[in-house]
């Protein structure tokens, strides 16, 4: 719905014309706060619908790679939330489907869109800090996984979920792929889903050699409660760029018990706000001007390769080699 209000409202020659969900009471709402735009229980029937001409798909992680295949094979261009599927295979696939028919095809790394991330890359392209030796990128989530996360078959877990982001910052700004991953990982807030998820984990700590030597460290969570918790640090070899922090704004109240108090960042939603309606003004100026979008397929799939490496690693507790893939420079 972030992206569907974008698009409907601020995202300059863009609307919506329909929304899928089989959940009616979703769909229905989703409809009605969008002008009553048509709506499908089926994705099939929305993308056989005339007045689409690109799909956005927000649907939980398992379903990626078939909604994007049969969009891309009628045509429709294809914005695709991350992670971009469960295994490098579906992304192979994904990535073919577009080719074949020239579609625009994005994935959901708005990071790269923030006003933060963009500065803080401009400044390691200028060489501010020297070579990057070590980039550290931190997502802790503050509520409840949903029901499907749990359940790793179907969400590759919190690495996939919350450190998708990560992973991509990780590489965007290293400029390089990853070589070997190490993870550990635990569940230490969400005890009663144990019996039922003995894999789900929502604590995951994974560090990363990479092509160019460059070193990586991820640290993800669910339901930590304390804040929306996103930072980065980028070590170089003279110098140091930071991005985020915990604060939200800069009012600060000190109290005659004389404790200083700021409220804490809440949520993506709101941190993110303007990184998400970049995108989105991205993926329609890539269909517009007959471009590859900024963010692509092969990005989305260099992710899913990591999640899949940080999960095997977790379970057979042992370092995990990735196969190296050209290390051309990422923009
Ligand atoms: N980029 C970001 O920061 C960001 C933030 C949140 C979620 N996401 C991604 O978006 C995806 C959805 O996550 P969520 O938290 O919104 O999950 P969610 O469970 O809240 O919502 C998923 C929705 O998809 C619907 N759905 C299920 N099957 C469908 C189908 N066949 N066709 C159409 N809709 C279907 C569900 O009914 C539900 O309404 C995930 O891949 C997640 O990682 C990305």
């Amino acid at each position: 719905m972030i992206h569907a209000r974008n698009f409907a409202r601020l995202v300059p020659g863009a609307g919506v014309a329909a929304v899928s969900d089989p959940v009616v009471d979703a769909r229905v709402a989703a409809s009605k706060e969008l002008g009553g735009v048509s709506e499908y229980a089926d994705y099939r029937a929305l993308l056989d619908d005339v007045k689409v001409d690109a799909v956005l798909i927000a649907a939980p992680t398992a379903l990626h790679c078939e909604i994007a295949v049969a969009a891309a094979e009628r045509g429709k261009h294809v914005f695709c939330e991350k992670p971009m599927a469960m295994n490098p295979a579906e992304c192979d696939t994904m990535i073919a489907a577009a080719e074949k028919t020239g579609i625009v095809f994005q994935i959901g790394f708005m990071r790269r869109f923030d006003e933060s991330f963009r500065a803080a890359y401009e400044q390691v392209q200028a060489g501010e800090i020297g070579e990057v030796v070590l980039v550290k990128s931190c997502t802790h989530g503050p509520t409840y996984p949903k029901p499907w996360m749990f359940d790793l078959a179907q969400s590759n877990g919190p690495l996939a979920e919350v450190c998708s982001h990560d992973i991509d910052t990780v590489r965007w700004f290293t400029g390089s792929e990853f070589a070997e991953v190490y993870a550990i990982a635990g569940n230490y807030r969400t005890p009663e889903a144990r019996a039922s998820y003995p894999d789900f984990y929502d604590q995951v700590l994974l560090s990363a050699r990479f092509a160019n030597g460059s070193q990586g460290c991820i640290t993800g969570a669910q339901g930590v409660q304390y804040a929306y918790d996103s930072r980065v640090e980028i070590i170089g070899t003279h110098g140091l760029i930071s991005i985020g922090g915990l604060n939200a704004g800069t009012t600060v109240v000190c109290t005659r018990e004389k404790e200083l108090r700021r409220p804490a960042v809440v949520s993506w939603t709101g941190l993110y706000r303007d990184a998400y309606l970049a995108e989105d003004v991205e993926f329609i100026n890539a269909i517009r001007e007959e471009r590859s979008a900024r963010v692509t397929g092969r990005d989305g799939r260099a992710a899913v390769a990591v999640v899949n490496a940080g999960n095997r690693s977790i379970i057979e507790r042992t370092p995990i080699s990735l196969e190296c893939a050209s290390s051309t420079p990422l923009s």
